[in-house]
């Protein structure tokens, strides 16, 4: 089995790992740095994000503490305050050196002032954004800024399975064991189909979010939960799971398709309105901030219209929107939805919302330390405390680039300590066999994206929790049997992964006895008046 050595391993190459990469490429420039990616170096949730990065940038409208208030509105009680202060105090930092690195923002017409939009929750204009194509332009921007340095290397095509800790090693290892060390992981490469083990003196996961653990969702399918997955087996604090964001608008396409398609709300924010499909408004009822309300809010008044109504979907009108302006601003959504048949200047946009964004994952403290050793976690799979209970819009690559930095410059110091382990053992893959038959992986993951949107999704209740934990406890036990006996393939570590995902949302939804944020439950209508978090 091929060992491989190397200072720090970053499992990820969206936001937070390669901007962890460059930034520990500049303060360890005789450190080797290997990132880890499962497919392509640019397929990533970074990619797709469109609205763009939310900085206090205007400081004649806008200051820290409005973002500040922002941020904890949306959090709905949950957010770490002090947190969140670093996260708006450093981001305008972080994105001028985004900017310095090549990364494009829109400005307004014959000025040099960025074009700030709005976007839900926000009350001043503070988006950054490019077209709506923000995510692209940012990890084609870091993918080029990681490429000068000697010191990364990109290692595509290579799945992390597994963290290494004292487990391997053949000691017992719980939960509140004092002094777990994490090693490095075993890794699947997947070009030539072997297991490898990856030894390195820190590991940094950012390996992003689990949107596919339900049926229609805005996430590429890289987006299967493996780095919350990873670090919970290692015995990792997981928090805040429960809370799932679903996008209120991504188009609804009769035909279905894996990722959905996301109508960014900066399109509300340009003045799109959410009516029924006989044209009337409906947010109205729901909050005074109409289409602009908080995430949580939207997407559940559209839930609750359409079930409501009996109907597929809900409309979002730009039909009142300047032409020119909309096609400068948002050339791919027009695109798209010309490709089914909708013409956004003459038809209403159909919409539905979808899971869109993990707010909870891997606990980590200020810079980035997990509750391992030697493990640090930066964007979508971590939990920063950042978004509480709901993340406010665009908030989600700032903190990609905030903590990713932080994790790096927590390092300063500490590698020399932190030796390579040895008496590392092979994987052990005594007993399994080539599968027979694949459609045994592929029907679980249907089961498992039926049972999560059924029964823990926009609405949930103590029945609905119970159905959910009882189901996914039989297809854990199958599961578990299929990675016995089983050659490891990806798809089978990604379902083994979104079902640990799904149970670690559906025990922290069935443990929480109120609605707050996202977890809304018909059993605990209200708020209790004291703030938990839901710690596993
Ligand atoms: P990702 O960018 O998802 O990167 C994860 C990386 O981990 C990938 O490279 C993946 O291949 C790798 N990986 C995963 N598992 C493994 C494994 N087992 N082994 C090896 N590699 C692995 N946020 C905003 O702030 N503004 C927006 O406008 C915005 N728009 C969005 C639009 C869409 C459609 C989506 C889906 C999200 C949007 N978001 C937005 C959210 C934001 O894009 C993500 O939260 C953020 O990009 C996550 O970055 P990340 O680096 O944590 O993870
Ligand atoms: C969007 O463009 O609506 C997505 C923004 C986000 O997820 O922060």
């Amino acid at each position: 089995m091929t060992r491989t050595q190397t200072d720090l391993l970053v499992l990820g190459s969206g936001i937070a790992g390669l901007t962890f990469a460059i930034k520990a490429a500049g303060l360890f420039p005789d450190r080797q740095i290997l990132v880890l990616t499962k497919t392509t170096e640019g397929e990533s949730n970074t990619r797709y994000a469109q609205g763009g990065v939310a900085a206090v940038w205007d400081l004649q409208k806008d200051n820290f503490d409005k973002h500040i208030a922002d941020t904890l509105d949306a959090g709905a009680g949950l957010c770490k305050k002090d947190i969140v202060r670093i996260l708006v105090e450093e981001g305008p930092e972080r994105v001028r050196e985004m900017i310095g690195w090549g990364a494009h923002f829109d400005k307004e017409k014959d000025s040099n002032a960025y074009d700030l939009a709005r976007e839900g929750g926000h009350s001043e204009h503070r988006i950054l954004h490019f077209k709506d194509l923000t995510g692209w332009e940012m990890q084609r921007t870091l993918m080029e800024e990681a490429d000068k340095y000697s010191n990364i290397k990109i290692l595509e095509y290579c799945f992390a399975l597994d963290l290494i800790t004292q487990h391997h090693l053949g000691h017992m290892i719980i939960r509140v064991t004092p002094g777990i060390e994490c090693y490095g992981c075993y890794a699947l490469n997947k070009q030539n189909g072997e297991i490898e083990i990856i030894l390195a003196r820190a590991t940094i996961l950012c390996t992003g979010g689990a949107g596919q653990v339900y049926k229609s969702t805005t996430n590429p399918v890289i987006a299967t939960g493996d780095g919350i997955a990873m670090a919970y087996r290692a015995k990792s604090r997981v928090e805040n799971m429960e809370f799932m964001q679903f996008h209120p608008t991504s188009l609804y396409n009769p035909a279905g398709e894996n990722p959905s398609f996301l109508v960014s709300e900066a399109v509300r924010g340009f003045g799109g309105i959410l009516k029924t499909a006989e044209g009337a408004e409906f947010m109205q009822h729901y909050d005074p901030r109409l289409s602009l309300a908080p995430r949580d809010i939207v997407a559940r008044a559209i839930d609750s219209e359409m079930k409501k109504r009996g109907t597929d979907c809900m409309y979002l009108d730009c039909r009142h929107l300047d032409q020119e302006a909309f096609l400068a601003h948002f050339p791919t959504i027009d695109e798209k939805c010309k490709s089914i048949g909708i013409d956004p200047m003459k038809d209403m946009i159909p919409i539905v919302p979808a899971c869109h964004y993990t707010c909870g994952g891997v606990m980590v403290d200020e810079h980035g330390r997990t509750s391992i050793q030697r493990l640090y976690a930066a964007g979508e799979c971590s939990s920063t405390g950042v978004h509480g209970a709901n993340r406010l819009a665009s908030n989600s690559l700032l903190e990609g680039l905030v903590f990713a930095h932080r994790v790096a410059h927590d390092l300063v110091g500490k590698l020399d300590a932190w030796g390579f382990q040895e008496g590392v053992p092979d994987w052990n893959a005594e007993g399994t066999t080539d599968p027979q038959e694949m459609v045994l992986i592929t029907q679980g993951l249907k089961e498992l994206r039926e049972i999560m949107s059924y029964y823990v999704g926009i609405v949930r209740s103590n029945v609905r929790s119970k159905r959910a934990l009882d189901r996914l406890f039989l297809l854990y036990q199958e599961t578990e049997e299929l990675y016995k006996t089983t050659t490891i393939s990806p798809q089978l570590m990604e379902l083994r992964n979104l079902i640990t995902v799904a149970y670690l949302i559906t025990r922290s939804a069935s443990h929480r006895r109120e609605s707050r944020g996202l977890h809304y439950t018909t059993d605990y209508p209200d708020q209790r008046p004291f703030v938990e978090h839901s710690v596993l």
